[in-house]
């Protein structure tokens, strides 16, 4: 398994560019399953996980073409398989938002059941439910999400329990081919749901109120191919921000979009960041000092993201003063507060918050990655440590960061990968 080895103490100081987000580009590949036509995606990121839905697809006899730009041109016309298999859902979660294209276009899909992971138990229970609103008919066996449907979907009314992101996205595409009207309520908010709406809008599809809770669907009876850019991805932007603000540096951050960032800059600006915005750019500088800390409470767009908060918390690690982060969104998200406290940091969690008191400066020592979001929070630890910072099961970081070593390099980070 791979390795980061990192020698913390230096500033990030320089000018990188974003690249386009995971988790729209992500429900986009799945989107294309709605359509016999091909659909052209660009700015897609070079990810694992990108990878493994390419293969996803791959499985079900749908041969997507990746050019060297990593523009990617799919016809899913080929397709003779509607089965998402457990190898590939048990390492990517997302593999769950094939089920409502194909339901809705090929009438037919088995996906296998996501199973609990690393941030909390996960259900997929609202997917389902919603799914079965609208006609499907669907049984949960042998590990398996069983669904078909005679005929096409129906239009319903449905309201979400809880704000999901997936689930929302898995209607939205389900109710592009339905029957009549579908009216999804305390649809989410986040702006990669609104960048995948617009994909299927530029498909055929009718739809209104993507970005709102409330979310309207026409369904047409057929939907066309398109050519869509993916959106830049916000996570990657603000874990970026939060390292140069972590270790009082200063950098740019190009082809990105500030206005999907508003909780997360003005948290930085709590902290003492210095930030200038352009209408695809952001800058940040620390001139040098010590952040201050911050207290957050993590919710659904277009409150603070649950995807930033283990970052902050390594910010708040080597910050002045102290600050709480609370987790609302998934019930286990602090499993790299262990590991950071065992590079010195002064953390107690208390339920569902982690109280933080900065110390002057941590110290490098052999660390796990647990997930992708705590990954990225332990390389801000490294970069702001002393000494060395081994991180391991970094496989988890390249399911989401594309070249994360290179450009941390570019930014002067002394970051390198030691194979295993
Ligand atoms: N939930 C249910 N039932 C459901 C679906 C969700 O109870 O049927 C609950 C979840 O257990 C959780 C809450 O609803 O407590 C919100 O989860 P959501 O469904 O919104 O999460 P998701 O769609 O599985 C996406 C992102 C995550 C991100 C969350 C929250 C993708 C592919 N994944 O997950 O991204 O943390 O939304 O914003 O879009 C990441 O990129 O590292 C990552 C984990």
């Amino acid at each position: 398994m791979d390795k980061l080895v990192i020698d913390g103490g230096i500033s990030l100081n320089g000018e990188i560019r974003i690249a386009g987000a995971k988790n729209s580009a992500l429900p986009i590949l799945a989107a294309t399953l709605l359509t016999d036509d091909t659909v052209t995606i660009r700015n897609l990121p070079h990810l694992y996980d990108i990878t493994t839905m390419l293969e996803l697809l791959g499985c079900m006899g749908v041969e997507p073409v990746v050019d060297e730009k990593m523009n990617v041109e799919v016809n899913t016309s080929t397709i003779r398989d509607f089965n998402a298999p457990y190898d590939l859902v048990k390492t990517m979660r997302a593999s769950i938002l094939v089920l409502g294209p194909l339901l809705a276009h090929h009438g037919k899909a088995d996906v296998a059941l996501p199973g609990g992971c690393a941030i909390g138990s996960r259900p997929v229970n609202l997917h389902i439910t919603a799914l079965e609103k609208m006609g499907a008919d669907i049984r949960v066996e042998d590990g398996y999400i069983k669904a078909k449907m005679e005929g096409r979907l129906k239009g319903a009314h449905i309201f979400m329990d809880v704000s999901t992101v997936t689930g929302t996205e898995n209607v939205l595409m389900a109710a592009t081919l339905a029957d009549g009207q579908t009216i999804i309520e305390n649809a989410a908010r986040e702006p990669e749901v609104v960048d995948l709406a617009e994909c299927l809008i530029a498909m055929g599809a009718e739809i209104r109120g993507h970005g709102t809770d409330t979310i309207i669907v026409e369904g047409k009876e057929k939907l066309h191919g398109c050519s869509h850019a993916v959106m830049p991805d916000r996570i990657e932007t603000g874990t970026y921000l939060i390292a140069a603000a972590a270790t009082r540096g200063r950098i740019k951050l190009k082809d990105t979009r500030p206005d999907i960032l508003e909780a997360v800059l003005s948290k930085l600006e709590e902290a003492g960041a210095d930030i200038r915005v352009g209408e695809d750019w952001i800058e940040l500088d620390m001139h040098g000092k010590r952040p201050r800390a911050v207290s957050l409470r993590t919710a659904p767009y277009p409150a603070f993201p649950t995807d930033m908060q283990a970052q902050f918390t390594a910010m708040n690690a080597v910050a002045s003063g102290s600050g709480s982060i609370t987790e609302t969104v998934f019930e286990n998200r602090f499993m790299h507060v262990h590991e950071m406290i065992r590079m010195g940091a002064s953390m107690e969690v208390q339920g569902n918050t982690v109280l933080v008191t900065g110390v002057p400066e941590l110290k490098g020592a052999p660390v796990m990655a647990t997930d992708l979001r705590a990954s990225a929070s332990l390389i801000i630890a490294a970069l702001v440590a002393k000494n060395q910072t081994v991180v391991d099961r970094i496989y988890h970081i390249d399911r989401g960061y594309e070249c994360i070593e290179e450009k941390m390099q570019l930014l002067g980070a002394r970051i390198r990968r030691l194979p295993g």
